[in-house]
């Protein structure tokens, strides 16, 4: 008898231990705190009327939004990104305290691995891209096996959290210089934010030159580039970011979080390993980062970036082709 009643105890608790602390209802994040709560209400009552709630939420600035799509979004959500990427999508979600790095802010709309020039939102296709594929080498995992429909709509789910969030930071730090929330300035910041994902749309970065068959020779000036060009600082002569910057572990990205120049060599590129993958994370930068646009450095010799391109994917194979790599010294982030 005893023993039945401390099984359901157990089971009581680790049931009531499995069960994800969903607030059923958006917040406002940490950084309202510093706010007055007469002016933390007023923050909340402006997202409130522009973005709804978390059980009728609007699609920013778009009155004709699909609200059954939307609510399938949110269900996606709820299910399968919320445990990393938190209910506000301020990438706090229960799992986040163990993960490195960490699961993305959108609040802030700054997003990695974008087809777009540097500094630019996303396009939506990147963050579908991203959904689908994972980011190797993280704990972002690959979507590939969800019904397209499914992932279109978590999708249209991240972009609301993100206008929600880019509205809220915004608001918030406009009421923390001028103590008050200016309701006028608020059609403006609303514009603003959408404005800068309509110019996504139309800023695909295209490759320079076209792209060459690869051949050993671009390796051979790809490697020159790698040595001369100012990668090595970063990432090491041979691509493994064996460097002091990186041995220090203090580098930061624009989150706030550890980050550090990516070991070529891993085989685990994050952006993905199709050359013009590369080729864009060359050309435009790594948005939130420490990693350069290259785009005016490289200007007088677009055929470079294809070299680079050609000896970042020949070293990200090394341990493939069997070549065994000395034990540096940088140790996995703690
Ligand atoms: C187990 C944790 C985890 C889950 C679950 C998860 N993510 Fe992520 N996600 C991450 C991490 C970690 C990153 C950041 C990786 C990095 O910075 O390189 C990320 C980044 C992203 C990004 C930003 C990419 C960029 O270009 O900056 C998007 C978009 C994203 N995730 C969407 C989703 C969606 C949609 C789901 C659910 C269908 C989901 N994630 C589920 C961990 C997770
Ligand atoms: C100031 C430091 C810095 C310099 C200089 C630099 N990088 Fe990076 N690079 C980084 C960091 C940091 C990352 C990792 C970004 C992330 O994913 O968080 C990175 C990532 C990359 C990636 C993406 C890897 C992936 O996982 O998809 C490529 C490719 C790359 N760098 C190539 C280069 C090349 C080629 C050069 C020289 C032309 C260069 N980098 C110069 C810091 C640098």
């Amino acid at each position: 008898m005893w023993r039945w009643a401390s099984c359901l105890c157990l089971l009581i608790v680790l049931n009531a231990g499995c069960q994800r602390r969903d607030p059923g209802t958006w917040t406002l994040g940490n950084e309202a705190k510093k706010l007055t709560p007469e002016i933390q209400t007023k923050v909340a009552a402006v997202l409130e009327e522009r973005c709804g709630t978390l059980d009728a939420p609007k699609m920013l600035g778009d009155d004709k939004f699909d609200a059954n799509k939307l609510a399938l979004g949110r269900a996606v959500y709820t299910k399968r990104c919320v445990q990393c990427h938190g209910t506000n999508g301020d990438g706090q979600g229960p799992a986040a305290a163990t993960l490195l790095p960490k699961p993305r802010d959108y609040r802030r709309g700054v997003f990695k691995f974008t087809s777009t020039p540097y500094g630019f939102k996303p396009r939506r296709d990147d963050l579908v891209r991203t959904a689908r594929k994972g980011i190797p080498g993280t704990s972002m995992p690959a979507f590939n096996l969800l019904p397209e429909k499914e992932l279109q709509a978590a999708i249209d789910w991240v972009i609301a959290l993100t206008h929600r969030g880019e509205l809220e930071l915004q608001v918030v730090n406009a009421a923390e210089a001028d103590d008050e929330v200016d309701l006028a300035a608020v059609p403006e910041t609303v514009s603003d934010i959408l404005a800068g994902w309509d110019r996504a749309d139309e800023a695909s970065v295209v490759a320079a030159t076209p792209q060459p068959k690869f051949k050993v020779d671009h390796i051979i000036a790809g490697k020159q580039a790698f040595l001369t060009r100012g990668c090595v600082k970063c990432h090491g002569e041979d691509g493994r970011g064996q460097t002091p910057d990186n041995l220090r572990g203090d580098l930061k990205d624009s989150w706030g979080h550890p980050t550090r120049a990516a070991d070529l060599t891993s085989g685990m590129l994050r952006g993905g390993q199709e050359p013009m993958d590369v080729y864009r994370r060359i050309f435009a930068g790594i948005n939130g980062t420490p990693m350069p646009a290259f785009q005016q450095a490289l200007a007088a010799e677009p055929e470079t970036i294809w070299n680079l391109v050609a000896y970042v994917l020949h070293v990200s194979s090394d341990r493939r082709r069997g070549k065994i790599l000395e034990a540096g010294s940088i140790a996995p982030f703690k």
